[in-house]
């Protein structure tokens, strides 16, 4: 049976920019810096829209804003690294997200790198190194696959997580930490 016959047909209609926006502010996310390049050339920027996709074999997504400055060379380097940010890394996210204070990136923290050579956050509680392996254009935005070539974690590292425009810590139900 194709697909069309299953179909019952979808409405559709606009949806406002703005209540978008508020309606996403309740998704609650951990915080990343995805980074790419060496030296002087180093990029990053803060992102919270990373996701899993594959396990076997692992692959993740970062979307990544077509005017952020650090879009273009994460293409054309083919490599990234996804940086949980601990709780210990807020003072990382202004920087990392702000335009106006870009100049701090890579100044706070201690950066070492994996296998592919992207900047990798000592201490994260997950660093997870990637090599490209597919890009779509979305709108604004690139979703960028990534096949990861190296992990690192810190076990113990508690996890910032961002929800309804703040900054924030992981704290599990009673009965359900692990
Ligand atoms: C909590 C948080 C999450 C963000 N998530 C994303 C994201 O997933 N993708 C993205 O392109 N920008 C995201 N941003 C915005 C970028 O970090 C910001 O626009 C950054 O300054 C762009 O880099 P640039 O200043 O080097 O151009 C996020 C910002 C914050 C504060």
């Amino acid at each position: 049976m194709g697909d069309a016959a299953l179909s019952v047909g979808c409405a559709s209609q606009t949806v406002g920019v703005a209540d978008f926006k508020r309606a996403m502010r309740s998704l609650v996310s951990g915080v990343t810096i995805v980074t790419t390049g060496r030296g002087d050339s180093r990029k990053g920027l803060v992102a919270s829209a990373v996701c899993s996709v594959s396990v076997d074999p692992p692959l993740l997504l970062v979307c990544v804003n077509k005017e952020a400055s650090s879009h273009d060379p994460l293409l054309a380097n083919g490599c990234f690294c996804v940086n949980v940010l601990g709780r210990s890394h807020a003072e990382l996210v202004r920087p990392f997200s702000r335009q106006s204070a870009a100049h701090e990136r890579f100044t706070r923290g201690r950066w070492e790198t994996l296998v592919t050579g992207s900047p990798a956050l000592a201490e994260a509680p997950a660093n997870f190194d990637c090599r490209i392996r597919d890009s779509m254009s979305a709108a604004t935005h690139t979703i960028i696959l990534g096949e990861v070539q190296a992990i690192r974690m810190n076990a113990g590292r508690e996890p910032l997580v961002y929800g309804f425009g703040s900054l924030g810590h992981y704290t599990p139900l009673p009965g359900e930490a692990s």
